[in-house]
């Protein structure tokens, strides 16, 4: 049986760090508020140059580089993002073109938080099936441009960045099962409406309603995952959790009876990075030596849409 197998991470935070303190500053706000209800202390904020497209190409050379993999021999690229730099072209198209990726398969999605455990599964299956062998997924978000920086129950919670992994067939054991959800019903709990020309656009946010189904949903979420695989949570080496709100992380992780220190978190240093946040994480904890070869991976999002998916990964 052909796995797909994650080979290489890579990932980019703009060089602007944006603290709690800064946004003192700028609303009704103060770290101790956003730190005690998210756990949230600094995010990083793009300049005008650090587009969707340059931050995930530079997140994805680095990938390809730990991969030592040719951009060239990518034959999928898939661009998860809800800040695309044009509704068309694809920004994996564009993210193609710079990396000089010949003639592949390349496309966006939008599954907006949920969107690279989406992105992910859907690699997945390509690689399964055996119509391709590599792939390049990528996670990437200016979530600065879309927030009202006058409204302190969204602005304080988001931030930018791109993570990357390049996926490979392989036969050992890679990505053991994704299991992916959505309800419609919800789509007006967390919402962006589309541009108009006429007023801005803005994330909408039922903060209260959205963490309780985050709660509820990631809690039943990565419960069904282990049943799926009949494996207990000292099985899972490393929970990779979205990283929205440190409360939601704890919440996820008591369920599965699992500690913190088995837990990888940049939620304090990246705030919100919607798509790009799993992958951040997972870059940030294999190149600090935490996740090593061979381990157990649980991945887990849940985001607008409401969408929600989680994946069981041997690393
Ligand atoms: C957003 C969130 C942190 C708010 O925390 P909360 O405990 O639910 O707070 P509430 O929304 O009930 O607001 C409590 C008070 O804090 C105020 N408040 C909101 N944002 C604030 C801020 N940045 N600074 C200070 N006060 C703030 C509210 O106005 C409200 O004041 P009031 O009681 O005078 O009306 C929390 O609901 C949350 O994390 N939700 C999930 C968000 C999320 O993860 N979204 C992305 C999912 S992918």
């Amino acid at each position: 049986m052909k796995y797909a197998k994650i080979t290489g991470t890579g990932s980019y935070l703009p060089k602007q760090v944006f603290t709690n303190a800064d946004w003192e500053k700028r609303v009704n706000t103060s770290d101790a508020w956003i730190v005690e209800r998210t756990g949230i202390k600094s995010r990083h904020i793009a300049s005008e140059n650090e587009t969707a497209t340059m931050m995930g190409a530079n997140a994805a050379l680095n990938a390809l580089n730990m991969a030592n993999v040719n951009a060239k021999d990518i034959q999928l690229v898939i661009v998860a993002t809800g800040t695309p730099d044009k509704i068309f072209p694809a920004t994996a198209c564009l993210i193609q073109k710079q990396l000089q990726i010949p003639t592949c398969i390349a496309f966006d999605i939008q599954a907006a938080c949920s969107g690279f455990v989406y992105a992910l599964s859907i690699a997945d299956q390509y690689i399964k099936s055996g119509v391709i062998k590599r792939a390049l997924i990528i996670g990437t978000e200016v979530m600065s441009r879309l927030i009202d920086w006058q409204d302190r129950n969204t602005c304080v919670l988001f931030g930018d960045g791109a993570g990357a992994c390049v996926l490979e067939a392989s036969d050992s054991p890679g990505i053991l099962s994704t299991h992916l959800y959505a309800d419609g019903n919800y789509n007006d709990i967390l919402y962006v409406d589309m541009p108009s020309g006429k007023e801005p656009c803005y994330i909408h946010m039922q903060g209260q309603k959205v963490f309780k189904l985050a709660v509820a949903k990631l809690g039943e979420l990565v419960k069904d995952t282990l049943q799926f695989h009949n494996i207990k949570s000292e099985d899972i080496d490393w929970l990779v959790p979205h990283q929205a709100n440190i409360r939601i992380i704890k919440a996820t992780a008591d369920k599965l009876k699992l500690p913190m220190e088995k837990v990888i978190c940049t939620v304090e240093a990246h705030s919100n990075t919607s798509s790009a946040s799993i992958p951040l994480a997972l870059d940030i904890g294999i190149r600090d030596g935490r996740i090593k070869k061979g381990q157990t991976l649980l991945l887990e999002a849940i985001g607008g849409g409401m969408t929600w998916g989680s994946a069981l990964v041997k690393y």
